[in-house]
């Protein structure tokens, strides 16, 4: 076919994934190498450690990549990779690959930020029209902005310390939910998903964050601290050792999702309502879309459904192999670049450059 191929890195995180892509959005062929094992194992993410793995993985994930799409490197039309926001050290083993890559075989090369490819991804999926409104919420991402085209988005909203995740990871550790028999293979937040279904989430009534600021940020480090008080209260008024408080994981696990769920509700309202005010969504059909790992969550998104249908908003979550890391998201946006021309560069670019 006469369809322009982009070859899609990331390694911004912890994951190495790389993708092979037509102009259509088609995937032709993807490789990716997950080091969530070996973080849950240190119980969080040591960069030395994640830059060691994605040294140890890149070549590899590349080359299935392009086997199995069947496309050889002569035949791309661009290499677009994550060149910010994450940790230094793993992104510096994406943009050292690339580097050499695009110079040896002659490719133009694409800087993608990592956040705008996660807004976007969903326009690989089904058509949705810029300007739509996005919320990212993950263990690692917490943004409101306007998507108003592949390289335009008005930042709405940020966390001022953690992301929603990253809490509910964190809660999780700290009632030692791993070692429940139901969440041994579960990540935080799917754990306190899993045991809220049988708890009561009036039983501990945590503060929604920020009910004094007017604005679309996010703060959850306060509400990690009520709910921190909260365990140890617990414990020694029943006289349990740290990270064995049974009795009442559920209620605290229900009221931390209740919680989150209220303060990302009552942020994406406001926002809501500063575009609508402002005009900076389209009259017909405007549109919110939910992606990140904590968007999965059915609690969260009912609680965002009952917003966006009270605005008269439709609401889009891509399914949650599309709202995670990987090579494909990255693809997607050199193709989206690659069609209007858009931050596309020589081979011989010093790929620090950021995207713009
Ligand atoms: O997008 P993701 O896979 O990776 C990044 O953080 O970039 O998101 C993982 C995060 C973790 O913090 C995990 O606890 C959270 O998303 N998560 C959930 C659920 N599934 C994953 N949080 C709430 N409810 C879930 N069902
Ligand atoms: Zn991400």
């Amino acid at each position: 076919s006469c369809s322009r191929l982009v070859l899609g890195i990331e390694t911004s995180c912890d994951d190495t994934g790389a993708a092979v892509m037509d102009e259509t959005g088609a995937i032709l062929g993807e490789s990716l190498h997950s080091q969530k094992e070996v973080h849950l194992r240190t119980g969080g993410i040591i960069p030395a450690v994640a830059q060691q793995l994605h040294r140890e993985n890149i070549d590899r994930v590349v080359q299935e990549a392009l086997e199995r799409s069947g496309v050889t490197p002569g035949q791309l039309s661009a290499v677009a990779t994550t060149v910010m926001p994450g940790l230094a050290l793993s992104l510096g083993i994406g943009l050292e690959f690339s580097r050499k890559f695009v110079r040896q075989h002659n490719k133009p090369f694409i800087p993608i930020h990592h956040m705008e490819a996660h807004a976007l991804t969903v326009r690989m999926l089904q058509p949705v029209a810029f300007p739509f409104l996005v919320l990212l919420v993950s263990g690692g991402h917490s943004l409101l902005a306007v998507a108003r085209g592949v390289d335009d988005f008005l930042l709405l909203g940020y966390t001022l310390d953690e992301a929603p995740g990253e809490t509910l990871d964190k809660v999780a550790r700290r009632l030692s939910l791993i070692k429940h028999p139901q969440c041994s293979r579960l990540s935080g937040g799917q754990a306190i998903e899993l045991l809220a279904k049988d708890g009561d989430k009036g039983r501990f009534p945590f503060r929604t964050p920020m009910g004094q600021a007017y604005d679309c940020c996010f703060s959850f480090a306060g509400l990690r601290t009520q709910i921190t008080n909260t365990i140890v209260k617990k414990e020694a008024e029943e006289g349990v050792e740290q990270g064995t408080l049974l009795s009442c994981a559920n209620d605290i696990a229900a009221a931390t999702q209740h919680t989150v769920a209220c303060h990302l509700a009552k942020r994406t309202h406001r926002a809501i309502v500063f575009c609508m005010a402002n005009s900076l969504l389209p009259s017909r059909n405007p549109t919110l879309v939910v992606s990140g790992g904590v968007a999965s969550n059915q609690y969260i998104r009912k609680a965002l459904s009952i917003i966006t249908k009270m605005t008269g908003l439709h609401l889009v979550c891509p399914p949650a192999k599309f709202c995670t890391d990987n090579g494909v998201m990255i693809a997607w946006n050199g193709v989206e670049r690659l069609r209007e021309g858009k931050g596309i560069l020589p081979p011989d670019v010093d790929v620090r450059y950021e995207p713009k």
